[in-house]
């Protein structure tokens, strides 16, 4: 039995998305796709309402997470940290040779203007990472504002994780002036794992074009050079671009402003069934996530058990992640969910509660 994706991804997927996977396949050295690629990334750059480059990478999202500290990161970088996801992006970038260092906030809380002011004040760093909305704790920071420091610190280069928000919220990349936006696109997109999306600013190919130690794969000037011809550097997944272009077109013709309101009110609804059902909201309500909501377990429920009748009823369940596993659970209302999707499974965890 295929159980109903409630977990902040990978999501449901569309029947028509299916489908599209299904179109015969090209070359991705063939017109056709150059045609494919450049109607996905036009298409991408107005969604994002950016002019810079968009570029589609055949990996999940850390790939390009990978990939953007490895060709953007030259003398040192500050990895802010509130959560899970971005507890590991400091790791990778260790990892990757890099000079780095962790800001880190309790989990539960959003990554500030003043931690970030307080940070690059230094002068210490040349680029920064960022998880706009972490999506173990549910904590949606405040890019805006974040957004209006890091404008002061012009040489450094912002690497922002949108995973789990791009295409549920406004995020204007180049208003913001985010260098390089990043995200894979089963959780807010809504598809198929296995494909994620980044840009690249004038000043981000600048700088990768002064750091050595960009590999291959993953190397920014690689990916703008054959962006010059609609195309990147090795054979991407064509199957999940032909999805990209079909859930783009769906994107549009329920209009963003419409699908920004979806998922505003999807949130508010389950915000409200998770206190009126006696449990609370892991993050401060002013941060809560858009796209998910993490509740604390404050009832202290038994969630595997939750979890497993659920699973016999055809539902999959979060019960936390990381180390908040068990004291908190996570509910996703992004992609293509709606209301009715959500009620539904709201009142299938009321009737599991009463059976344990
Ligand atoms: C905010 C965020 N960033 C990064 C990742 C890692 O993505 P992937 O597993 O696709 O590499 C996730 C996955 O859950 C995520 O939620």
């Amino acid at each position: 039995m295929h159980k109903k994706l409630f977990i902040p991804g990978p999501v449901e997927i569309a029947p028509e998305i299916l489908e599209a996977m299904a179109t015969p396949m090209i070359g991705h050295r063939m017109k056709e796709y150059a045609q494919l690629h450049g109607r996905v990334t036009a298409n991408l750059k107005k969604l994002m309402f950016t002019d810079s480059r968009v570029f589609l990478a055949t990996s999940s999202a850390f790939g390009v997470m990978e990939g953007a500290v490895r060709n953007l990161v030259g003398k040192r970088c500050a990895n802010f940290c509130n959560g899970a996801f971005s507890d590991k992006w400091h790791d990778v970038t260790r990892r990757c040779g890099k000079e780095a260092d962790a800001f880190k906030v309790e989990w539960g809380q959003p990554v500030t203007p003043e931690l970030v002011d307080k940070a690059l004040s230094s002068g210490k760093y040349d680029a920064m990472t960022l998880i706009h909305n972490e999506t173990s704790t549910g904590v949606m920071s405040p890019l805006p504002a974040i957004a209006e420091v890091l404008s002061r610190y012009p040489d450094v280069v912002s690497i922002i994780d949108t995973v789990s928000s791009m295409s549920a919220v406004k995020l204007p990349v180049d208003e913001l002036g985010i260098d390089c936006c990043i995200f894979g696109v089963q959780k807010a997109f809504a598809l198929p794992p296995g494909l994620a999306v980044f840009t690249a600013s004038e000043k981000a190919l600048a700088r990768a074009a002064t750091v050595e130690g960009r590999g291959y794969y993953f190397d920014f000037l690689e990916f703008a050079a054959n962006d010059d011809k609609d195309n990147t550097p090795s054979t991407p997944c064509i199957s999940q671009i032909y999805a990209m272009d079909r859930q783009l077109e769906r994107f549009f013709a329920e209009g963003l402003e419409n699908r920004w309101a979806r998922h505003r009110s999807m949130a508010e609804y389950v915000r409200g069934w998770v206190k009126a059902n006696g449990f609370g909201l892991f993050p401060d309500e002013q941060y809560c996530s858009q796209t998910l909501t993490c509740a604390t377990n404050t009832r202290g429920v038994d969630l595997a058990a939750v979890k497993k009748l659920l699973g016999d009823l055809g539902y999959a369940f979060d019960d936390g992640y990381g180390k908040i596993k068990g004291k908190t659970f996570r509910i996703a209302h992004m992609g293509d969910m709606n209301l009715a999707d959500l009620r539904e499974f709201t009142a299938s965890i009321e009737e599991c509660l009463t059976r344990i």
